[in-house]
C-alpha cells in the first residue's frame, strides 16, 4: 500500500536523538534548529522522559476516561503549579487542532452563537472548525465553511471592535505570536483591548498557545507576558516533547456536565506520564529561563546582520525575514550546514523553533552556518 501522498519530504533519515542533535541512518549529526514544527520541547531522548515512558509501558499503556486514572490529576496539578494557572480546569485530547475545536465548541455552547472572531496569517489546525478560523482558503473544503468567520488584520483593534459591535461573535481566537503566519507579535496593549472587549460584547477569548506556549518564549504562555487571563486556552506540541498529547486550560465560569465534551484517547496513561516528565524537566532544568537568555542571545546576534531584512520572535521562537525567498537558504542550511530549521507561510522567513534546551554552543553554532551560508547565497543573488 502507498502512503497517501500529501508530504513533500526532505531526503533526510533521522533515527536517533539526543538533546538539539538527531543523527540520520548514516551517523550524520544534524542540529535541530526546529524541534519537528515545534515539538521537541525538553531535547530528544531525555533520559528522565525516557525512563518515565519506558517504566509506565511496563505496567499500563492504556484504560478509557470512564475509570480513575490518578496520572490525569497529578498532570493537571503539576501543570497548575508550572504554568501559574491553576485556577482553571484541564481537557485533554491529542493534538492542536482537536484542543482548537473544543474550545471553538465550548465557546459556542457558552454564548449560543456561532461566529468566530479570527486574525489574517494566523493558523489554528486542519480539521473541521479549526480551519474554518484559519487563513488558508486552500486548505479549506467546503464543509469546513460550516460558521462565519471573520478574519480580521492583526494588531488591529479598531476592526476587532467593529466586528464584536455586531454582537454575533461567540469567540475571538488568536496566537499571542503568530507562528505559521511567519513570526507576527500581538502587541501587549492589542492582547489587553481585545479582553477588554470581548468582555464588554459577551464574546470568549481564546488564546492559542499550541506552538507559542509551553516555555518557548521564556514564559509559560505567551499571553503571560501581558496581563490578560484568557476564557480558554489551548495547547499541543511542547506537551509530550513528541508523545501526541493536547489540551484546553478552561476558566471555571464554563461549567462542566457529563458528555459535554469527550475523547477516547485524550489524557491515556502514556500520554499523561510524558506531559508530567516534560514538566518535570522544564522546572529542573529551568528551561524557560533559558528560552529567554539563549533567545535573548539569537535575536541579539541576528539583529546585527545586515543581509537580514528583520529579524522578530521572543525566547526560542524566531523569525527571520529576509528579501528573498528562504526555500534555497534552508536546503543549503539542511544539506550543506547539518542543520534543520523551518518556514512559514512567509516565503521569505526563516522560522527557528529549537528544543527549550539550546545551549549558547550551540546557538553559536547556529550563527556561524547560517552566516556562512547566508553569504554564499547573497553574492550569487
Ligand atoms: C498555533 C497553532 N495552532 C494549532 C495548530 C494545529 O496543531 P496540530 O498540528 O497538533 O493539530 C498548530 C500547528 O502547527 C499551530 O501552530
Amino acid at each position: 500500500m502507498n502512503l497517501f501522498n500529501v508530504y513533500p519530504l526532505f531526503d533526510v533519515e533521522p533515527v536517533k536523538g539526543k538533546g538539539c542533535q538527531i543523527f540520520d541512518k548514516n551517523g550524520t549529526a544534524y542540529l535541530d534548529m526546529y524541534s519537528g514544527h515545534g515539538v521537541i520541547s525538553v531535547g530528544h531522548s531525555h533520559p528522565i522522559y525516557i525512563s518515565k515512558l519506558s517504566a509506565q509501558i511496563q505496567n499500563l499503556t492504556f484504560y478509557s476516561n470512564s475509570v480513575q486514572n490518578p496520572l490525569q490529576k497529578e498532570f493537571a496539578t503539576k501543570l497548575g503549579l508550572v504554568s501559574g494557572c491553576d485556577d482553571y480546569e484541564l481537557f485533554l485530547c491529542n493534538s492542536g487542532a482537536e484542543a482548537n475545536e473544543n474550545a471553538l465548541k465550548l465557546a459556542s455552547f457558552q454564548t449560543n452563537k456561532k461566529k468566530v472572531i479570527a486574525f489574517q496569517k494566523g493558523f489554528h489546525g486542519r480539521t473541521s472548525a479549526a480551519v474554518n478560523v484559519t487563513d488558508n482558503p486552500k486548505i479549506k473544503a467546503p464543509l469546513n465553511l460550516g460558521f462565519p468567520v471573520e478574519l480580521l488584520p492583526f494588531n488591529d483593534i479598531v476592526a476587532v471592535e467593529k466586528a464584536l459591535l455586531k454582537g454575533d461573535a461567540a469567540a475571538v481566537i488568536i496566537e499571542a505570536v503568530q507562528g505559521i503566519g511567519g513570526i507576527n507579535l500581538a502587541t501587549k496593549e492589542f492582547l489587553t483591548q481585545v479582553q477588554f472587549l470581548c468582555q464588554k460584547h459577551g464574546a470568549v477569548l481564546i488564546l492559542d498557545e499550541v506552538q507559542a506556549g509551553y516555555g518557548r518564549t521564556g514564559k509559560f504562555f505567551t499571553f503571560q507576558h501581558s496581563d490578560i487571563q484568557p476564557d480558554l486556552i489551548t495547547m499541543a506540541k511542547g506537551m509530550g516533547n513528541g508523545f501526541p498529547i493536547g489540551g484546553v486550560l478552561i476558566h471555571p465560569k464554563f461549567e462542566a456536565t457529563y458528555g459535554l465534551l469527550g475523547h477516547t484517547f485524550g489524557g491515556n496513561h502514556l500520554a499523561c506520564t510524558a506531559g508530567i516528565a516534560v514538566l518535570e524537566i522544564m522546572e529542573s532544568e529551568k528551561l524557560m529561563d533559558n528560552s529567554t537568555k539563549i533567545g535573548a542571545y539569537l535575536l541579539e546576534e541576528l539583529s546585527k546582520i545586515s543581509e537580514i531584512k528583520e529579524v522578530r520572535g521572543k525566547g526560542l521562537m524566531i523569525g527571520i525575514e529576509l528579501d528573498f525567498a528562504i526555500k534555497r537558504l534552508r536546503n543549503m542550511l539542511l544539506y550543506d550546514e547539518k542543520i534543520f530549521t523551518g518556514s512559514s507561510s512567509n516565503p521569505n522567513v526563516l522560522r527557528l523553533l529549537p528544543p527549550l534546551c539550546l545551549s549558547q554552543n550551540e546557538a553559536n553554532l547556529f550563527l556561524k552556518k547560517f552566516k556562512k551560508q547566508l553569504a554564499i547565497i547573497t553574492t550569487k543573488l
